[in-house]
């Protein structure tokens, strides 16, 4: 379709593109070279071209014309195809080839997506479905800051896929099939004998009736041995013990309920239970490939490069979590045809994924290469940490209490809105929703805006201050872009249609180029698996935009329905960066 190849893209694309075929032009010869687009690191245009120092040596030898590098630079920019996007280049330095986009072209690109919508800008990848395997807690225990992380990082990047039109399952792969199950339904028998006529689960809190079943675990041998082999009845499908199960499962699931509603974030259950059935057929697959070796009673994977090899079938005929997620993968290949399967855990569990991808590269269900499609990821992430620098823990060092955590967030910001006087002017409702947007927000913007490998130190203070690289200082400069808007007095739908950008002033054109960028930001930060690059690109997009509001005066000046076009522009895509991230946008304070 036409608007599919007017839509924007990432602008060094574009501009790879053009040099592309200035490359082909130029060097006929040489037809391996790639377009090296950079943004431009001097003040001398937007965008550099740095291939003409890496192109000289290959060259040099073969009786070339050229005089060295900058020669090679002035050929490539003077081969560049007429394109409307350019206002100007130059070559500078050993040859770069520096290139400044046409303000005139930023500014109608704007103007289109104000009217078409910001899909305009939605990255174009080449796949149609993806797994995204995210949250993923383990039934029975307590949701903990880890699995926070893990359902944060995830959302965002399956919010990213689909921005970028990609059909995500969203799946949470939790962990229901332990062996601890055993130990749980046999204690559920022995405390409450008539568990299955009452209305109501008498577990009541899940985490006691586990630590409880865990002393008489470890101190009872029968009761051990009751256990072990309520197992088996369990995985042999026996009903009454499929029923305590569900039972139990029901309880923890309503628990993690509670936290994905505060969030906001949507998953579809597919714990390890699913994929019990189909783990024997899976296995045969491999096996009749030659893949797997009997070792020291166990069946096992050998993986080239890792010492120990990956057991699928323990010692006592068992399954274990790796039999679980080959078949899951298998499953996800070949039933759901999912292109890309994308891992989110700590960085504890890398070499669990690094065997099973390298497993599935061995049976040949994942081509050799990482970038070729389907592709699997796992996207690590490090620990949360206390003020201490330890693992983040409460007083009693127990596991934080997600709920409690998300609460605590809420009820700050609440009280720092209260302490503004926002009680008087708003009504409850409105207190309390912008309370949310703003704690649950903060808590996830400061997991998300750093890299998801360091370890970071979760601190309230930090997270909520309404100054630096926070939601809060985020969400108050995008309410402060919407006040601008609604003092103007103007209808933005209308000035749309009548009003025309324009871009002269220099943090104009600096904002108006920043909002483009948009593109290339959230496609960068989609394909690299990187949260933290779509952070940075909304904290400069504030920071351009506050620059531009100190020195370019809005209301009542010749300009002004152009610039009430750059602040709405600046809005939406704020509030796109934010859905993007998973954050509630507030509209005034
Ligand atoms: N339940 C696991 C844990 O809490 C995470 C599962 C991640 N997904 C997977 N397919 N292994 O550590």
């Amino acid at each position: 379709m036409a608007r599919d190849e007017e839509s924007l893209g990432s602008l060094k694309k574009k501009l790879a593109e053009l040099f592309e075929v200035s490359l082909r032009v130029t060097f006929p010869t040489e037809t391996d070279v790639e377009p090296l687009v950079a943004v431009c690191t001097g003040n001398f245009g937007d965008y550099q071209c740095n291939n003409a120092m890496s192109l000289w040596p290959r060259i040099k030898g073969k009786g070339t014309a050229f005089r060295g590098p900058p020669a090679v630079g002035q050929a490539l920019m003077k081969n560049i195809p007429p394109s409307e996007m350019i206002e100007s280049c130059s070559v500078a330095g050993p040859g770069f080839v520096n290139v400044k986009l046409s303000k005139s072209w930023v500014a109608k690109n704007i103007q289109k997506m104000l009217t078409r919508g910001i899909g305009e800008w939605a990255p174009k990848l080449r796949i149609k479905r993806a797994v995204v395997d995210f949250s993923s807690p383990n039934i029975a225990k307590e949701m903990h800051v880890g699995n926070l992380r893990s359902t944060i990082i995830g959302d965002t990047l399956a919010r990213m896929l689909e921005f970028s039109n990609v059909q995500v399952l969203r799946r949470n792969h939790v962990g229901d099939w332990g062996t601890q199950f055993g130990m749980l339904i046999e204690f559920l028998f022995e405390k409450f004998p008539d568990w299955e006529d009452a209305s109501e689960t008498p577990i009541g809190d899940l985490q006691a009736f586990y630590k409880e079943s865990k002393q008489r675990f470890d101190n009872d041998h029968d009761f051990l041995e009751r256990a072990r082999k309520a197992v088996v009845k369990l995985q042999g499908g026996e009903p009454k013990y499929r029923k305590a199960w569900a039972q139990i499962c029901d309880i923890s699931r309503k628990e993690f309920d509670k936290v994905y509603k505060c969030l906001g974030v949507t998953l579809e259950e597919k714990g390890e239970s699913f994929y019990n059935p189909f783990i024997p057929g899976v296995l045969e697959k491999l096996s009749n490939l030659g893949l797997m070796e009997e070792n020291q009673g166990a069946r096992v994977i050998f993986i080239e490069g890792i010492s120990i090899p990956l057991i699928v079938v323990k010692s006592d005929g068992g399954y274990n979590y790796a039999s679980t997620d080959l078949t899951a993968l298998w499953y996800r290949l070949n039933e759901e045809k999912a292109e890309w399967i994308i891992y989110l855990t700590d960085v504890g569990q890398s070499q669990h994924f690094e065997m099973v991808f390298k497993a599935a590269k061995r049976a040949g269900w994942l081509p050799p290469e990482n970038n070729s499609y389907p592709r699997v990821n796992h996207v690590g992430f490090g620990l949360v940490l206390g003020e201490d620098g330890k693992r983040f823990r409460t007083r009693n060092t127990e596991v934080v209490r997600l709920v409690d955590l998300l609460d605590e967030a809420k009820r700050r910001s609440k009280d720092a809105l209260i302490e503004r006087g926002k009680d008087k002017e708003w009504t409850e409702e409105e207190l309390e929703e912008t309370a949310k947007a703003i704690g649950y927000g903060a808590v996830k913007y400061a997991d998300l805006k750093n890299n998801r490998l360091t370890n970071y130190t979760f601190n309230f203070d930090q997270m909520l201050n309404d100054k630096g690289n926070t939601a809060v200082y985020l969400l108050y400069a995008h309410a402060r872009i919407c006040s601008i808007i609604r003092k103007s007095g103007k209808e933005i739908e209308e000035l749309k249609k009548t009003a025309v950008i324009s871009l002269d002033h220099p943090d104009e054109r600096a904002l108006g180029l920043h909002l483009l960028q948009f593109a290339e930001s959230v496609e960068e930060a989609c394909t690299n698996l990187l949260p933290n690059v779509l952070c940075e690109y909304l904290y400069n997009l504030s920071e351009n935009f506050t620059k531009f509001y100190s020195n370019c005066q809005v209301i009542g000046k010749p300009e002004e329905a152009s610039r009430l076009l750059l602040c709405e522009a600046t809005a939406v895509v704020m509030r796109q960066c934010f859905h993007l991230l998973g954050i509630e946008p507030v509209y005034k304070i």
